[in-house]
Order: structure tokens, then sequence, then C-alpha cells
């Protein structure tokens, strides 16, 4: 048996994109037979052990995926000695996690739309409801291309 792919989703609460991006990578993951082990995480510590943003709960619940069981935590340097792809949704996140990243980590350190389009996953947070569906839409597709990925990374 091959080992799971270990994956962290990092936003900056850890309510909204992140454990999004963490419900449906999972759905999809299962979908295609790939074994991963997952979490996710946020760059702040406002919502550590608080479910994620329940606007986000209901839209992803309407789409097939389940995120009420989830919890936020602070992501923490030793996330890169256990994760073999740690995933930023924004540039933001990213050079946080870039700061906090160790030399000697084991983590890859991407964007998730580095699979796939556009820039940023926006913040949800201070918005409408279509902002929660906006960022469902990207983060299916860039999964789909993290699938791909992971299952040909030269290709
Ligand atoms: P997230 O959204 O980073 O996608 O979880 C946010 C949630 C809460 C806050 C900011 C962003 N906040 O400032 O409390």
């Amino acid at each position: 048996m091959t080992e799971a792919y270990k994956i962290l989703f990092v936003c900056l609460g850890n309510i909204c994109r992140s454990p999004a991006a963490e419900g449906i990578f999972r759905v999809k993951a299962a979908v295609h037979g790939l074994s991963v082990d997952l979490d996710s995480a946020g760059t702040g510590a406002w919502h550590v052990g608080h479910p994620p943003d329940e606007r986000m709960i209901e839209v992803a619940q309407a789409r097939g995926y389940d995120l009420s069981a989830l919890r936020a935590r602070q992501v923490d340097i030793g996330d890169f000695y256990i994760y073999d792809h740690i995933l930023a949704m924004d540039q933001s996140n990213f050079r946080d996690l870039k700061d906090l990243q160790p030399a000697d980590g084991k983590a890859t350190l991407s964007k998730m739309l580095d699979f796939g389009v556009g820039d940023d996953v926006p913040d949800p947070y201070y918005g409408a409801v279509d902002g929660f569906n906006h960022v469902i839409d990207l983060l299916e597709e860039a999964s789909d291309g993290l699938l791909h990925h992971l299952r040909a990374p030269n290709a």
C-alpha cells in the first residue's frame, strides 16, 4: 500500500477557506481512490477551537461537503516536519508561512491556486454568501489540479 499524502491547507482564521479546502479535497481524493491525511490551520489564533463559520458550513453542505466536525487550530513550525505539502490560500498566508518555514522542514510550500485558476482564494469573511460559493468554485477547481499533480507530478 502506498503511503498517504499528508497535506495541510492554511488560511488566516481557519474557519472559512482552509476548512473548505480540506473538506473538498477529502471528498475528491476519496472519489479518485487517493490515500490522504489532511488537516487545515490558520496563521492567526483568534478562532482556535471553533467550528468553521456557519455560512461556510451551510454553503459547503449544500454542495456535498460536511465541514461540521472540523475545529480551528493555528499553524505551527512542527507542521513543516509532518506534512508533505502545505498550501496557502492567499499571498499573505504564503508570506507568513515562508517566515515560519524552517530550513530543514520537509513540506513543500505552495499557493492553492498554483493548482487552479487565479492568484488568491479571496477571504469571504466580511462579504456576502456569494463569496462563499465563489471560494468553493475556486477550491473545487484547484483540488482537481492538485489531484492531477499528485498523481503525475512531472506532467
Ligand atoms: P479564513 O477567513 O481565513 O478564510 O478563515 C477569516 C476568518 C476570520 C477572520 C479573518 C479571515 N478574522 O479576522 O476573524
